[in-house]
């Protein structure tokens, strides 16, 4: 009921975990394995070891709404193959690598690795607000160039996260899928700033982070909903989600499947949760399975009203 499928990829459930958070440690996510996930992706990974900015890193600037600069912290590729290994040993649901590197070349070796490793899907992260791979997503070109280097040098999918930090997310969707990509994945976090109402200074040590959760849920479902009449691939909606009302939103605006980021600082029994209320909704309007639902808004365009009323 719950079962979805991106590629050749079948997912139990379409709950994943998105990158950055808890994915690092095979014990972290095993636990989310268990708890019911139905995919992982990790922390984007890059070739060194890397420390990130200083705390604070993360705040909470509403309630259920974050800003971050974590700045792609992360064990680097050697640690992170040994993760890879560990945590396919004990799960079989599907584990996304998220990588970064220096250069076309450079994210390319990283998911040449991490295929070796044994994971089941690259998902390159060429939209982190706070760090060097930010503009790539900003330009069709790169972002062909990116996906194209990726798609050659492995025969797992390949996955492109996308950024909100843009006008028209279109031609960006559309570069990725045509370089190749399996999947697009978006979005990732908001260009945003928070400053101490006393003195001005800005809150996170690197100054401007990305917002996540409950605040940016409707620019991912309008993200998502712009660019699914425009390509023929999979989408994986993130940004904001809560509750299992939130992963019918998305799914209904052209999601296959969708990511849960900062929720997980309530538990992981919101897992449970959501499944729990999918399934019980889906029984009581007799839908067999979740994707019957995806672009069930797109259905309404025409009843949209195209233009505001004049003035009398
Ligand atoms: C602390 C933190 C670290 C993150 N690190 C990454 C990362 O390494 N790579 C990436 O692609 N996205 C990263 N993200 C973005 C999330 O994967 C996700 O796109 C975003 O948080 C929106 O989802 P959410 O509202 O459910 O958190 C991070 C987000 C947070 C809050």
């Amino acid at each position: 009921m719950l079962n979805c499928q991106i590629a050749n990829l079948e997912f139990p459930n379409p709950l994943i975990l998105a990158s950055g958070i808890l994915g690092v440690a095979p014990s972290s996510m095993l636990r989310l394995a268990r708890a019911g996930i139905g995919g992982i992706t990790t922390k984007s990974v890059g070739p060194r070891i890397r420390y990130g900015y200083n705390n604070p890193s993360i705040i909470e600037i509403e309630d259920g709404t974050f800003l971050n600069s974590v700045g792609l912290a992360n064990p680097g590729i050697d640690q992170m193959l040994l993760e890879i290994s560990e945590f396919k040993k004990h799960s079989n649901i599907p584990l996304i690598v998220s990588v970064f590197g220096d250069g076309p070349e450079g994210f390319a070796e990283m998911a040449k690795l991490a295929e070796k490793a044994g994971c089941d899907a690259i998902e390159i992260n060429i939209s982190c607000p706070h760090a060097e791979v930010a503009s790539i997503a900003l330009s069709p070109d790169l972002t062909h160039e990116f996906t194209l280097a990726v798609k050659k040098a492995v025969s797992i999918p390949v996955f492109a996260k996308l950024t909100p930090n843009i006008a028209n997310i279109i031609p960006i969707a559309q570069a990725a899928e045509k370089a190749g990509a399996d999947a697009i994945v978006a979005i990732n976090t908001l260009r945003g700033l928070a400053l101490d109402y006393k003195t001005g200074r800005p809150l996170l040590s690197h100054g401007i982070g990305g917002v996540s959760g409950k605040a940016i849920k409707s620019i991912g479902v309008r993200v998502i909903y712009e660019i699914y009449p425009h390509v023929n691939i999979p989408l994986i909606g993130v940004g904001g989600i809560y509750n299992w009302q939130d992963v019918l939103e998305y799914v209904y605006a052209g999601a296959s499947a969708v990511q849960i980021g900062s929720a997980f600082y309530q538990g992981d029994h919101i897992l449970q949760e959501i499944n729990q209320g999918l399934t019980q909704f889906l029984e009581s309007e007799n839908v067999s399975n979740i994707m019957d639902l995806r672009g069930k808004a797109h259905q309404y365009t025409e009843q949209l009203e195209g233009k505001p009323k004049e003035c009398l």
